[in-house]
């Protein structure tokens, strides 16, 4: 979707304790591997759990362009008839993957060694985020693209006639960067060698194992160096796929500012290179507990119980956990507002190209509340002013930017004056459920009357 429609105003304000059971959408890295990889299968794959927001929809709609067919069975129920490696046809229509930066970047790279040619489009977000870093690499195999300055969307892609396998040293810590030269190591011949000097989600890793894929990761002096051989082909899977630990983020992250809350968030995948905000969460003081424990699909799981914190205290963020919880950065900062002293991020520079520049977004709307917010390209300090001395009463631009819209709704829960964004469209991207979810929880989150 190119579009969000009218903006929807909405405010949030001051709520009685949030109590009950969070059950959170699917997770949406997972969701789009799951979509993208059963359509490079030969045969059927069968998905429960699929994250229905309009970035893994608007992927589905790109891989029926591609030629694999897609069902939705209802209720988070979906299966995916795939084409095979090498098997894409050339969509007949330009390819729009809306807010989604996962989903173009990924399908970029697995159609960059097929000898089609895309037209790639998305919103406003979108088409102003750099592409730079997934065309460098696929020029290695052989594709070529052009697109508007700064290599920005609309872009067109020519596919390798070709493909040769090559060696690829990820230059920023970016999950989708790394899985584009994956995605598109699939369909060239011989081995592609991807090293990463900071470890990120390794969804895509686990997955083509999953799917049958030779694939091997060693951790050298190099960093972590992830072979994989060409031209496999990949096997149908049953995936179940577990729930989105960055949606947790926000229930949780809302319990600990609200008094008396006791929430509980079911089935979270703690992948270590998902997991990050809990750590800092916790280490700030936060009461969370980790309940029941346990392995699913070879991921440690867990349900996790977040109470009303008061007596947070601002920390210095380890910058080594930051490709952790870079998805979290919004909605810890809001936390850092009720910790007292200092919360200090550093390493963070990627947070200035997501869906929005979210140290820009999340400062002005922090500093428009009363909270003081200190600033650099890589890093950011929030001043934390305790609970019950944050103001509030201010209205923040969500950007286009799920996250930043969902963060400020989460900080109208604790401030003393309501928050507002001016559009809550683009939570529809990551989670469709947020607002009934919370308000059965017992927050109050509105939509404003127009
Ligand atoms: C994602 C990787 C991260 C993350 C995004 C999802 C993925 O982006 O911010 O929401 O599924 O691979 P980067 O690769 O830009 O860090």
């Amino acid at each position: 979707m190119s579009g969000h429609g009218t903006p929807i105003p909405m405010t949030s304000r001051k709520c009685g304790p949030l109590k009950g059971v969070a059950n959170v959408p699917g997770d949406k890295s997972i969701s789009h591997r799951s979509l993208i990889l059963g359509a490079m299968a030969v045969g059927e794959t069968r998905i429960t759990g699929l994250l229905e927001g309009e970035d893994v929809l608007d992927t589905a709609k790109a891989m029926r362009a591609f030629g694999a067919e897609v069902t939705d069975h209802g209720g988070g129920e979906w299966s995916v008839h795939g084409v095979g490696v090498g098997g894409f046809a050339e969509p007949d229509n330009v390819v729009d993957c809306g807010n989604s930066g996962t989903g173009v970047r990924l399908i970029m790279g697995a159609m960059a060694t097929s000898p089609i040619t895309v037209t790639f489009t998305g919103d406003a977000s979108l088409n102003g985020r750099p592409m730079a870093r997934v065309t460098d690499p696929i020029a290695l195999f052989g594709a070529q693209s052009v697109g508007r300055a700064g290599g920005r969307l609309p872009m067109t892609i020519v596919g390798a006639q070709n493909p040769v396998p090559v060696r690829y040293t990820v230059p920023m810590p970016s999950a989708q960067v790394k899985s584009a030269v994956l995605l598109a190591g699939l369909n060239a011949p011989g081995e592609t060698v991807v090293i990463e000097t900071e470890a990120t989600r390794d969804h895509t890793e686990r997955m083509l194992a999953g799917f049958g894929a030779d694939i091997r990761v060693e951790q050298t002096e190099e960093g972590r160096v992830i072979t994989l051989k060409g031209q496999p082909e990949l096997k149908p899977q049953t995936i179940a796929v577990p729930r989105d630990p960055s949606s947790a983020a926000f229930p949780v992250c809302a319990a600990i500012i609200t008094e008396g809350s006791d929430v509980l968030v079911p089935n979270i995948g703690l992948n270590p290179t998902r997991a990050g905000l809990f750590t800092t969460l916790r280490e700030m003081g936060a009461d969370l507990t980790y309940e029941n424990e346990r392995f699913e699909g070879g991921e440690p799981v867990a349900d996790l119980r977040a109470r009303f914190s008061p007596d947070l205290k601002g920390i210095e963020v380890d910058p080594a956990r930051a490709a952790s919880m870079i998805d979290e950065y919004p909605v810890l900062s809001v936390v850092a507002c009720f910790a007292k002293g200092q919360t200090v991020m550093r390493g963070v520079k990627e947070l200035r190209v997501k869906e929005s520049d979210r140290i820009d977004a999340m400062a002005k709307g922090l500093r428009a509340a009363g909270v003081t917010v200190e600033e650099g390209e890589d890093w950011w300090i929030v001043n934390g002013l305790g609970h019950g001395n944050v103001p509030g009463g201010a209205t923040a631009m969500a950007q286009l930017d799920h996250r930043i819209a969902m963060s400020f709704m989460i900080m109208g829960m604790g401030t003393n004056a309501p928050m507002s964004v001016d559009d809550g469209n683009p939570i529809a991207t990551s989670f469709p459920i947020f607002e009934p979810l919370m308000a059965e929880l017992g927050a109050n989150v509105e939509r404003a009357n127009r």
